[in-house]
């Protein structure tokens, strides 16, 4: 995510605004830029890279002198990493310049309105209508000129705001994305999150969504969308320096599953639009015409670890929703395998990192066969990204912790949606199953809430596996592509042996292996698998197997059979890896927890596998 940093009072501006941003880079960026009033003109510097870069060319804020300012490190969404993305953005005469953390999911209408009126834009960036549409609704009244544009944008959006002929203000305002405002004995303060302004204050106000906070050097007021003003009181911060920058977490891998449902609303919502009534799926980055995509014969879908589980998924959702023909493989096989890729088949290449060597390879092999590949990437301008045909991105922001968690969500997601565009310009899917859908990605993100909140019932439960030797995972179809993630995630952090296998193959070997008293965790999330699941159950249950069972609310029949149950709230078949995944990370986070684990950097493994 982006970082925000803004100060207004007695001190210089740059040095405090550089400070806070190098206590936000935990949050990933790519480039910075700052905005401060000299006393005559607002001066905006960027640059591309690390903050040392900004900090150099300002000689660490002094070629910027001011007490007014704003300062941003971008994370790319829109828009690849450079000089002329980086934030701040202003209008065309410079007197507005503004810092923006979120997506806003309607810009390219409203680009598209701005340059009829003959506003010229300089980046690819989305923020930048905000400052265009604000040069259009000033009428010398900044207050006014915001929420007139806020009620035009849809997305997410923490802003900060100068206006040259406001000196004296800043202008704050936030939808879904957070903003926090602090104040002490010189002044007030803009930013992001917590960290950024621990030194210089523990006064902080937290904003609502839809407020606008105007802030001068020794007061504050708040506003709401009405341009009424609302009380507000501060809160007092007594977080450490490192639990600010998980947010109160204990680890980041917990705030990124806490942060689930924001990144499938990031992903899902720019791409799924209501036109005129009728829901449509918009792909821009795709760059494939309708035509290109009900002529796919066949796709490839090539990853590694999580990635590749979630292609596991994408394999049952695109067979399912578009009736492609799908083969999943792993990156590390498939480039040394000699793949025989047919004349109309598509390559998808899944990474969070976009910088994993297998993977890159595998994009390269299948580019070098005149094969078009399409990456999801989470890592704006990446190597995978930047290599492959056309680039998915999933907005799930930087993830910290090595083991992945919203960024395996939001490449479902993101699979979710590549499945329903084929299925509907190839004419599988009929305007019901395509509305229906639609409706169960909307429910997603607060069904994820409502199973987060089951996180004690699920520590309990985990606390009483700390000492296992071996842990399985069984399922049927798309929960056998679950069973594998879920295994993985246990393995990763707690260390413990533990395997996934499709249930029908335990006969065929593994069920050996099961002893009195070992866990068995089986997913049953397909109706029409249920019994044959709970055979599977029984068959464990009778060589002394305990059985932790992950299924859909209506299958109650599985509660007869099994030792311990996690009830999912009904979602579309093909979209229910979204919820069974979070119970599985949550029992295989406070195993790891028990345990005294690493848990968001485990042993002998790396965020991204940059070598063979
Ligand atoms: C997952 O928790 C692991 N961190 C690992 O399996 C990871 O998914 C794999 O290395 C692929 O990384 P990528 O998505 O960055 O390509």
């Amino acid at each position: 995510m982006c970082g925000i940093v803004g100060y207004i009072g007695k001190e210089q501006a740059a040095p405090i605004i550089l400070d806070g941003l190098a206590r936000l880079e935990y949050r990933g960026y790519d480039s910075a830029g700052m905005a401060v009033y000299d006393g005559e003109k607002i001066c905006t510097r960027k640059a591309i890279g690390r903050l040392k870069v900004l900090e150099n060319i300002t000689r660490g804020g002094e070629s910027m002198p001011g007490t007014c300012g704003i300062g941003h490190t971008r994370w790319a969404t829109h828009g690849a990493p450079s000089q002329r993305n980086a934030h701040p953005h202003t209008n065309e005469a410079g007197t507005i310049a503004l810092v923006h953390n979120g997506i806003i999911e309607n810009y390219i209408p409203l680009k598209k309105k701005m340059e009829e009126k003959g506003y010229r834009f300089v980046s690819e960036t989305d923020t930048e209508v905000l400052a265009h549409l604000l040069d259009y609704y000033y009428r010398q009244d900044p207050l006014e000129a915001i929420t007139k544009v806020l009620h035009r944008v849809e997305g997410s959006y923490a802003l900060g705001i100068l206006f040259a002929d406001h000196p004296g203000e800043i202008y704050a305002a936030r939808k879904d994305s957070p903003l926090i405002v602090g104040q002490n004995d010189t002044g007030c303060l803009i930013a992001s999150d917590v960290p950024a302004i621990l030194k210089y204050t523990r006064t902080v106000y937290y904003m609502e969504n839809q407020e606008v906070a105007v802030l001068r050097g020794d007061s504050l007021s708040f506003y709401s969308m009405d341009e009424e003003e609302v009380a507000k009181e501060p809160a007092t911060i007594d977080w450490d320096a490192d639990a600010a920058e998980k947010a109160g977490y204990e680890h980041f891998m917990l705030k990124e599953m806490y942060e689930q449902p924001r990144t499938i609303v990031d992903t899902v919502s720019p791409r799924l639009r209501d036109n005129g009534g009728e829901k449509d799926i918009t792909i821009e980055e795709l760059n494939m015409t309708d035509e290109e995509l009900k002529a796919v014969r066949k796709i490839h879908i090539v990853a590694c670890g999580s990635a590749y589980h979630a292609g596991v998924t994408g394999k049952y959702v695109l067979e399912g929703l578009a009736r492609i023909p799908v083969e999943v493989d792993l990156a590390s096989e498939y480039r040394y395998r000699n793949p025989l890729l047919e004349e109309g088949s598509l390559v998808i290449v899944i990474s969070q990192s976009g910088e994993t060597a297998d993977t890159l390879a595998a994009l390269r092999e299948s580019k070098a066969r005149g094969i078009r590949v399409l990456g999801i990437v989470n890592v704006v301008g990446s190597s995978i990204a930047r290599e492959a045909d056309a680039c998915l991105y999933t907005w799930a922001g930087p993830e910290i912790a090595v083991a992945t968690t919203k960024a395996y969500s939001a490449q479902l997601a993101a699979l979710y949606l590549l499945a329903m565009k084929f299925g509907r310009v190839r004419g599988v899917l009929t305007d019901t199953e395509f509305r229906s859908l639609s409706d169960s990605l909307k429910c997603l993100p607060d069904q994820i809430e409502l199973l987060l909140g089951q996180k004690q019932k699920i520590q309990r439960f985990a606390n009483r596996y700390l000492g296992a030797r071996d842990i399985f995972f069984i399922g049927r179809g798309i929960d056998y592509a679950i069973s594998l993630e879920g295994s993985l995630k246990l393995k990763e952090i707690s260390y413990i042996h533990s395997e996934a296998y499709a249930a029908g193959e335990l006969k065929h070997g593994t069920i050996s292996l099961i002893e009195d008293g070992t866990l068995v965790v089986a997913v049953s999330t397909q109706p029409e698998l249920y019994q044959k699941t709970i055979s599977n159950i029984v068959e464990v249950k009778a060589r002394g197997a305990f059985v932790m069972a992950v299924t859909n609310e209506e299958n109650k029949a599985v509660e007869k059979v099994s030792d311990y149950v996690v009830y999912l709230p009904g979602t579309h078949p093909r979209f229910t890896n979204s919820l069974a995944i979070i119970p599985l990370q949550l029992f295989a986070y406070y195993v790891a927890l028990g345990r005294g684990c690493d848990v968001d950097k485990p042993r002998n493994l790396a965020k991204s596998v940059t070598v063979e």
